[in-house]
Formats: structure tokens, sequence, C-alpha cells
């Protein structure tokens, strides 16, 4: 099938080049030139594992290009909408500003029969308010919210969990059905769905031919649902990120360890283990902004009440990072004014660049702040932290950035700090014997047996 994916960042750009993988002929079309020039050479402008190779073979079967031109869009069939939608500057709603523009953009050239389809992460309503401009033209917008993984983008697109599909609710019924692409649209009521949503639903599943073959749930429902299961359920991950350093912070108070309390709590499988990291909390493009647009969404709504609690979750988050930040001012003696302290890490989280909204990084610009001499190091997103916060000393060769560290604090758990650095070796690098594990991702005996001071978050 054709198809027009309008932006390519972190969620067009690899939604595009699985489109093209899973066969169909797609067009990804952004405004800014340098990326495209990246992506039309088959080379991804950000690290996500599997993109280059999903982009270079597309590029080269020819079923996969991208362009600046929106009248190249003209003749798809489905046109994703994947353009970011930022915390607004002033404010902590979401700032639809990319959304509009790639609408109206693309309106002059949707043609009867198209379909239009929303993947961006947009407050509950956004669909609605923009149905009329989209049917203006013959075509149809649903919504279609994605919810990949940045560092597993690629298997999340190819291979979900599950496939949600908001449509209009003139004729939205809400069911769920496996993958059979050839199963009715019937709905829970029995009664049998239009023709037009019979087509709308049939071209979305024969997008998504492979999971839908394999059954993944496909669940149809209607614009505002499918709106809300994106932002709630990013909503409670962070709740469930929130909750486990609410609980370290307790631990904190009585010696206890948050880590043996996650283990045990997460057994119960009503509960489970996953998101129950403790650490210096979540950041990235998604979780911080869409918290912040939900509950300013549900204050418009006159139910800013219902959602208040995600504030606390907010304000849990940021107390994270202070904690950290302390506990290498507490390691050194009270102030890390003129010490060397290397960061591990920068990514706001492991198989990433993205440093938007990055723990990791916001602790090592507070350190900075507070008089420390930073060294950061990352595997991938020096580049990206540097254009940022050119006043801290990036250095590419972890073993060279710990060498002469009066203390280490470990941000982001890549594999090159977690499983790949030893006590002993880091030991033959520096005099300074303190390291903060602010993803409690080492093992604290080990570096305790090799004389290091070691300090986790929310463990004795
Ligand atoms: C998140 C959601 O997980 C995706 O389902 C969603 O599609 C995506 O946002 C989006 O809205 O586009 P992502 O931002 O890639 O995905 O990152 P996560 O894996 O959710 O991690 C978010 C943050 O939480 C990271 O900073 C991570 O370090 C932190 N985290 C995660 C913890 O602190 N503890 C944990 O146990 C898990």
């Amino acid at each position: 099938m054709k198809l027009s994916v309008i932006g390519c960042g972190y969620l067009g750009a690899v939604h595009a080049a699985a489109m093209a993988s899973i066969g169909h002929e797609v067009v990804g079309i952004d405004v800014d030139q340098r990326k495209i020039d990246a992506l039309s050479k088959g080379e991804a402008p950000f690290f996500e594992p599997g993109l280059p190779e999903i982009l270079s073979e597309g590029v080269a079967s020819g079923r996969l290009r991208f362009t600046t031109d929106m009248a190249e869009a003209k003749g798809a069939k489905v046109h994703f909408i994947g353009v970011g939608t930022p915390q607004q500057k002033d404010g902590y709603g979401a700032d639809l500003t990319y959304v509009n523009a790639a609408i109206d953009g693309l309106l002059p050239y949707l043609s009867e029969g198209d379909i239009v389809a929303g993947k961006s992460t947009v407050p509950v309503g956004t669909a609605a308010e923009l149905t009329p401009r989209v049917e203006a033209t013959g075509a149809t917008l649903v919504w279609n919210p994605e919810f990949l993984r940045e560092g597993w983008a690629v298997q999340d697109t190819i291979d979900p969990d599950r496939l949600v599909l908001g449509v209009s609710s003139r004729f939205a019924r809400s069911t769920t059905e496996g993958g059979d692409a050839g199963s009715t649209t019937e709905g829970g009521d029995g009664h049998s769905t239009t023709g037009e949503e019979v087509d709308v639903v049939a071209v979305m599943k024969e997008v998504y031919a492979p999971p839908v073959a394999k059954g993944t749930p496909f669940i149809v429902t209607d614009l505002a649902t499918a709106e809300l299961v994106k932002v709630s359920a990013n909503a409670f991950l962070a709740t469930k990120i929130s909750f486990i350093n609410a609980m370290a912070e307790i631990a904190e108070v009585v010696g206890a360890d948050v880590t043996q309390l996650a283990d045990a709590i997460g057994h119960d499988a009503r509960i489970g283990r996953k998101f129950l990291g403790a650490g210096i909390g979540f950041g990235g493009g998604c979780l911080p902004k869409d918290i912040r647009a939900f509950a300013a969404r549900a204050e418009e709504l006159g139910r800013g009440e219902s959602v208040g609690f995600l504030r606390q979750m907010d304000e849990i988050n940021m107390r994270r990072r202070d904690r950290a930040v302390q506990l290498v001012v507490d390691g050194l003696g009270g102030s890390v004014f003129k010490k060397n302290v290397t960061v591990l890490g920068a990514a706001f989280k492991p198989h990433s660049d993205d440093i938007r909204d990055s723990p990791a990084l916001d602790v090592a610009v507070r350190l900075h702040g507070l008089g420390a001499w930073v060294t950061v190091t990352d595997p991938e997103a020096i580049a990206n932290a540097q254009a940022k916060h050119p006043q801290l000393n990036y250095v590419e060769d972890r073993d060279e950035a710990l060498r002469a560290a009066d203390a280490v604090v470990v941000v982001t758990e890549w594999d090159e700090y977690r499983r790949q650095m030893s006590p002993e070796h880091v030991s033959t690098l520096t005099d300074g014997r303190v390291i903060v594990d602010g993803r409690n991702c080492l093992d604290a005996a080990a570096w305790r047996a090799a004389g290091w001071t070691y300090y986790g978050m929310g463990r004795p």
C-alpha cells in the first residue's frame, strides 16, 4: 500500500522504515532538510538499534523515500501524522503547533477516501477538533497511537503488543479482536458496522497485516478513547516508577532496600516487576511532558482533581535527581567544589542517544553548578549532550573519563557500566573511592569489597 508519514523524528522515521520493511511503499516527509538528506541516504539521524538496517534496505529497494515536499504525499492511501507535541514554553499543556502545521500542509494533497492516521500523542479532544478539516477533503481521520519505546522502537513498531484504532464516533463501536484480517468489525452490541467503518478498519488492518495475522490484539474504539489510551498508558508507567521511588524515599529513612522490596512485590503477578526500577527517575521526550499535558488537559475539562496525583508523581520524580546530587555531595564530605566528578551516562536511558529531559544530564549539570569539575561520558549521546550543555567536559572513552575521578556517578544503566565495568578495574584508574549508583544497577557488595564507598538510591 502507498503510505505517507509526516514527521521523521524518533517516531516517524522508525514508522516509515518499519512500514517499508513489511512491504509498503512509503514516503517520509519532514521540514528538516538535513534529516531528509541523511534518511535519503539510508542513514539514521539518531541512534536507534535496528533502524539503520531497515532504512538502508528500504531506500535500496525503492520502497522508501524521503522528501521535504508535502505534495509527494499525494496518492498515498494512508497518511500518518508523527510530528512532535512538546510541552508548551509557557505552560504544562502540549504544544500542537506541529500537528496543526502537518494537517494544514497535508490538506491540499488529500483525496476522497484517503485516511489520515494520527500517531502523535495529543490531548484528548484533538482528533475531534481536527476531524472537520480533514473530512472537508473527503478523507477520514483516525487516531492510531504509538506505544514504541526508544531503544526498542523497530521491534515495537513491527511487532507491537497491541494496536489501537480510534475512529469517528458516528460509527465507532468498541471491539477487541484477534488479528485475523478477515474478521468482522461487529461491535459488542451485536450491530454490524457501516460500510464506511468496515472500509477504514479493513484498510488499517491491511497496513498492519503481519502483526494482525499473528493475532495481535486490535482494538477499535472512538477517537477520544484512542487518545486517552495513549496518555493513560504513559501516566500509568510514570506512576509506577514514581511509586517505587516514593518507596525508595521511605527506605532511605529506615535503612531498607528498595530493590529487594521491588523484587518481592514484583512477584505478585498483579503488580509485576517491570517499571519498578528505583533510581533517578523518568525522563525523555514522552513521560514527563505527557503527564503534564494530561494534567493540564484534565484541568481544562474541569477534572483536574481526577489526575491531581500526577503532579505528585512529577514532584517525586524530580526529587530523585536532587537525591543523587546530594549523595555525591555527601560522599565527597559535604562539598563537590573543585572535585573531579565523572558522570557515566547522558542519555535518558540506555540504547538511546536522546537527551530530552534526561535525568542523567540534569544531575551532571547540577553538579557542575555546585562547582564540581564534571566529566561526562556516554556510548551514544555525547554529541547531543555537548550541543545542549557545552559547559561540561565530554570524553568519549569511558576509562579516560574515569581517570582521576574523586567520585563516580552512574546515571544511565548502559551495559558498559553495569556489566562491563569491574570495581577492580576502575580502582586502577583513579584513587577516588566514591560511587553513586543512580540506577541501582551495580553489584553493591562487589564495589564495597573492592574498597569503594557505594551509595544506591533507596538502598542502605
Ligand atoms: C515511553 C513508553 O514506555 C512507551 O510505551 C511510549 O510509547 C513512549 O514513552 C512514547 O510516548 O512515545 P520511552 O520514552 O522510550 O517510552 O522510555 P521508557 O522506556 O518508558 O523510559 C522512560 C524513563 O523512565 C527513562 O528515563 C527510564 O530510565 C525511566 N525508568 C523506566 C525508570 O526510572 N525506572 C523503570 O523501572 C523504568
